[in-house]
């Protein structure tokens, strides 16, 4: 018998990716989402267990049916923005749900917690790159809740004798190279898909948030590392935590910032399309520079990005969005599902 994950928000964008690997690795995947952000379609490699996480009872039933022997938490909201104009659903979800699964991990005796942290727990930072020692200090409630899930999760461990894998994601982006799964967030507001949304005329054009930030070009930097390197770390993140490696908190980036310019510049010269572009003002709460230190990740976990350049990302992006790239040398995805008729 496979040995079972929970995967909480196992629906979502990375959730998803990170199953897939889960089950190609010999591990089942037992997916608890509540679809409110996640896509039922994402769910192919495991059962599906619809629920809240604030809901003990039906958590309770999913842990006692399928004995997981880890739980993943990916179970969040993650809009920036929408923390700000709405944080008591971030609160409650966020942080008050963490705790709802801790919980149910200490009644069930399951030791290794994985949880989805974020580049967003720094705040602006005081120096570049980002180190997992560099001053936490959020911005955003949405950094804020992430921050109080991580502090909750170690005291926890000190407590109850958990064990946690601390995985803080830089800018997730890309899509699976084989083509079963993509980004599908509704609304969409990442930049990666509003560039190729614009490419493909499915928006008129991509507003370009800030020309006078003070980096190379004017436009934002960031560390933009590709999902399925992302779920790569997961399960590296996993097999350590089983192999009895210590608890750790680490950097999920690639340690190299990109600009807003530079990604029109690539999906330009990967998918020979022109890139509508207008500049807007700065969008609040956006620091200038983010990029990690990728160093702790690569020592405790033996973890590199391997699909992360842009080339690749934007590649195995652009299908989702009805668009061909140039010829490579890594396999091209087949698009089986078309981003128009996802939800
Ligand atoms: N941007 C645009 N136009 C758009 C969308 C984005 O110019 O239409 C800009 C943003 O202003 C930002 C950059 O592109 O400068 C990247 O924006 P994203 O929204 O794609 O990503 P963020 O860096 O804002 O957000 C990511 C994660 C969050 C995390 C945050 C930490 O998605 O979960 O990093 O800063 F909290």
């Amino acid at each position: 018998r496979r040995p079972a994950i929970l995967v909480t928000g196992g629906a979502g964008y990375i959730g998803s990716h990170t199953c897939k690997l889960l089950s190609a690795a010999g591990y089942l995947p037992v997916v608890f989402d509540n679809l409110s952000r996640g896509n039922e379609r994402s769910v192919a490699w495991g059962p599906l267990v619809v629920g809240n996480i604030r809901d003990r009872t039906v958590l309770q039933q999913a842990i006692r049916t399928y004995q997981p022997k880890a739980i993943i938490h990916f179970a969040a909201l993650a809009y920036v923005g929408e923390s700000v104009h709405e944080p008591a659903e971030y609160y409650s979800t966020n942080v008050s749900g963490t705790i709802a699964v801790l919980d149910a991990a200490r009644a069930s005796s399951i030791e290794n917690i994985i949880f989805s942290s974020s580049c967003a727990t720094y705040g602006v930072p005081e120096t570049l790159p980002i180190r997992e020692t560099s001053a936490q200090n959020p911005i955003s409630p949405y950094g804020r809740t992430k921050l109080m899930g991580e502090q909750i999760i170690r005291d926890y461990a000190s407590a109850y004798g958990m064990k946690y894998a601390i995985l803080r994601y830089f800018n997730a982006c890309g899509a699976d190279p084989e083509g079963e799964l993509g980004e599908w967030h509704t609304p969409e507001t990442h930049l990666i898909p509003r560039v190729l949304m614009a490419a493909s005329g499915m928006i008129d054009e991509i507003e370009i948030f800030g020309a006078d930030y003070d980096t190379s070009d004017g436009t934002c930097v960031r560390d933009y590392i590709h999902v399925i390197d992302l779920a790569r770390a997961h399960l590296r993140a996993l097999m350590h935590l089983e192999a009895g490696g210590e608890s750790l908190s680490v950097n999920l980036g690639t340690g190299h910032g990109v600009s807003i310019k530079e990604i029109l510049q690539a999906v330009t010269r990967m998918t020979s399309k022109s890139v509508p572009a207008v500049f807007r003002p700065r969008r609040p709460g956006d620091p200038a520079e983010l990029y990690a230190d990728p160093a702790g990740a690569r020592e405790h976990l033996g973890f590199m990005p391997e699909l992360s350049d842009i080339d690749t990302i934007v590649r195995t992006a652009a299908p989702f969005f009805g668009l061909e790239t140039a010829a490579s040398t890594i396999p091209m995805p087949t698009a089986k599902r078309s981003r128009s008729t996802a939800p």
